[in-house]
Formats: structure tokens, C-alpha cells, sequence
């Protein structure tokens, strides 16, 4: 392996810079020229190809966002678009390519893997934990932290008003940032997407627990459940509950990476340009058990994340 190139694909994630960091200091030990690729997969089409120096490296670790920006490229799932980028892969000799996204990105590196024997290796890199074959994917434990942070603070204002929030999280799919958070965050209901729910049933709840003398209600919903104003409506009609929405959006996105994600980052790109070394090829850098584990991309691309039921079992129990 002499060039190895690296692109950071889709939503992107707090982590991700780390990676890169990672990457280009390990590839500089081993004497291989680092190439960043921008803005994912649009750059190798467009050729937006660089050698990176140590010097780009530096100040990375700490900051939010991509230096290389992402992208949400349609072209690179034609046929056409590929063969673009595998001319541009050729033209600047790159013997493997890393890629840091989420599934969608992940299933472009399979692509390169198996339709055009591209030497890959995907990192998990996403909010929404969603991604199968790993216990964390890079940016989760920044973004549970953002959460909580706000949480916490929601809940200090809905106290001083008697009021019930209701905060919306990210996750189309996936519950798992809200269900965590409702444990850490002491909320009253979470709803997520995976778990069918009665609005009746969670609204005589929180009636309940304000009849105990409770001074507040946090319900914690994952966008991918339904929309958090038709929820606040439901509460003020039925419950008569004093309700304000919090959409946390994009913060959750933003940021600078956890100690935890620093780490996870560093870890995950020095395996990756290892992997490459060793000619391990096609896989993704799971964390497994505290363990970097190597999982087949059409592996995790098959399967779905299951939910952890212990933690919905401890949010119901937390909540009463
Ligand atoms: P994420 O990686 O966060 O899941 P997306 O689903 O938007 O984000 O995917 C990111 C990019 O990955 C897409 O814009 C596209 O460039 C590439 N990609 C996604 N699906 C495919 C596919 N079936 N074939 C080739 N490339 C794909
Ligand atoms: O997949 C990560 C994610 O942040 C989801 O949680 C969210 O639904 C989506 O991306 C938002 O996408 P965009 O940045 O394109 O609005």
C-alpha cells in the first residue's frame, strides 16, 4: 500500500475529524501518502482528490463537523457516476479507500468492494447508532451527551412552571437515542419508532404522576416516531397538560467530540489503515465488547441493529 485515500459520507457526525486525524498519522507512520477525498463520494467523482500532510492533522482532534466535508451524492449510485470515480481513483493511484459514513455510505464502499474490487474499509460513523456489527458507531456518545445536556436543562425551567416538554431527538429509524436518554435523563414516556405506543395510556400517566404532586413531565420522542407538535397538541387537548416542544435537531449533529468518541475515532482509523496493510479488505471497524472487530460490510448491511430491550425495560421501570 503506498496511497490510501479517505472520505467522509452523509450525515455527518462529531468523530469524524478524529478519524481523519487517525488516519492521516497512521498512514504518515507507515510511510503511505494519505489522500483526503471531499465532500464523500462527490469528490471522487469531481477528482477533488488531495495528498494530506501531518500538518493537516493538527488541531482536528477536537473539532466538530468534517474538514472534508460531506455530501449526500445521488450520482455515485448510477453506473455512470462510478465509472467516473474509479478513473479517478486510478488516476491517483489510490490502492485502498476508507470511508466514514452511515449505511448509506457504507453501502457505496461496498459497491467499490464488490462490483469493482476496490481494496475498502468502512467506519461507523452516526448519530443514530443504527449501524449493525458495532455497539457504538463514531459520534453516538457526543450526541447522547448534547442530549442530555439540554434535557437537563429543560428540565430546570419545566420545574419552575409545572410544565410538561416534550423533547424531540433525532433517529428516522432508529429509537436509540431516545430511549437512552429517557433513562439518563429521568423522563416520564420515550417514544420510538420500533415499540407501538397509546397516547391515552402515556397521557393518564403523567396525569397520575402530576396528581402525586410531581412538579414536571419530560416525554422524550424520536423524530422517527411522529411529529412532536401533533403529540404536544394531543397533551394539551386531552391531558390539559401546560406543554412546550423542544426539537433539538442538527445540535445533536454538531459539536466537539466526547473523550469517549475521541478515542473511538483514533481507535477506528488506526485499525483502518491497518486493516488495508495487513490486506483485510471489504470490512468495517466494529467495536465489539471493547475490541475493534472487523465485520464483513455485506454482513452488517444485512442486518438490522436489534433494539436493546433491557433498555426499554429500564426506562418503564425508571418512570414510575
Ligand atoms: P448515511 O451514510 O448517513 O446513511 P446516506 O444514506 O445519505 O447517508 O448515504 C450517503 C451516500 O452514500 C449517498 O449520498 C451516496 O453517495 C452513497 N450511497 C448510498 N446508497 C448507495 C448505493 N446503493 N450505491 C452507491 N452509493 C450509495
Ligand atoms: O442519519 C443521521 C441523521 O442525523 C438522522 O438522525 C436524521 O434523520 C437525518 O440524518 C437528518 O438528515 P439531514 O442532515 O439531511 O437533514
Amino acid at each position: 500500500m503506498k496511497n490510501i485515500g479517505i472520505l467522509t459520507s452523509g450525515g455527518d457526525c462529531p468523530g469524524m475529524n478524529a478519524v481523519v486525524r487517525s488516519f492521516v498519522r497512521t498512514c504518515l507512520y507507515n510511510g503511505i501518502t494519505p489522500f483526503g477525498i471531499e465532500a464523500g463520494y462527490r469528490g471522487l467523482i469531481d477528482g477533488h482528490i488531495r495528498p494530506l500532510e501531518s500538518k493537516d492533522a493538527s488541531n482536528l482532534l477536537q473539532r466538530g463537523g468534517t474538514v472534508l466535508r460531506s455530501a449526500r451524492c445521488l450520482e455515485f449510485k448510477t453506473k455512470e457516476g462510478q465509472r467516473i470515480a474509479l478513473d479517478n481513483i486510478s488516476k491517483n493511484n489510490l490502492d485502498g479507500i476508507v470511508v466514514v459514513g452511515g449505511d448509506g455510505s457504507l453501502t457505496g464502499a461496498k459497491v467499490l468492494f464488490e462490483d469493482y474490487n476496490i481494496p475498502v474499509i468502512g467506519i461507523p460513523g452516526s448519530i443514530d447508532n443504527d449501524i449493525y456489527g458495532t455497539d457504538l458507531a463514531v459520534g453516538v456518545d457526543t450526541a447522547l451527551n448534547t442530549i442530555v445536556r439540554s434535557v437537563d436543562m429543560l428540565n430546570d425551567t419545566a420545574s419552575s412552571h409545572d410544565r410538561t416538554f416534550i423533547v424531540e431527538v433525532m433517529g428516522r429509524h432508529c429509537g436509540y437515542l431516545a430511549i437512552t436518554t429517557a433513562v439518563t435523563c429521568g423522563a416520564e414516556a420515550v417514544l420510538i419508532p420500533e415499540v407501538p405506543f397509546n397516547l391515552d395510556d402515556i397521557i393518564k400517566k403523567i396525569k397520575k404522576r402530576y396528581d402525586e404532586g410531581r412538579s414536571r413531565s419530560v416525554v422524550i420522542v424520536a423524530e422517527g416516531a411522529g411529529s412532536a407538535y401533533d403529540f404536544g397538541k394531543a397533551f394539551e387537548l386531552i391531558g390539559g397538560f401546560d406543554t412546550r416542544i423542544t426539537v433539538l435537531g442538527h445540535l445533536q449533529r454538531g459539536g466537539s467530540p466526547t473523550h469517549y468518541d475521541r478515542l473511538l475515532a483514533t481507535r477506528m482509523g488506526l485499525s483502518a489503515v491497518e486493516l488495508l496493510m495487513e490486506g483485510t479488505h471489504g470490512v468495517m471497524t466494529g467495536w465489539q465488547s471493547g475490541k475493534i472487530v472487523p465485520v464483513p460490510i455485506s454482513e452488517v448491511l444485512s442486518n438490522t441493529k436489534p433494539l436493546d430491550k433491557s433498555l426499554l425495560r429500564m426506562a418503564e421501570i425508571m418512570s414510575r
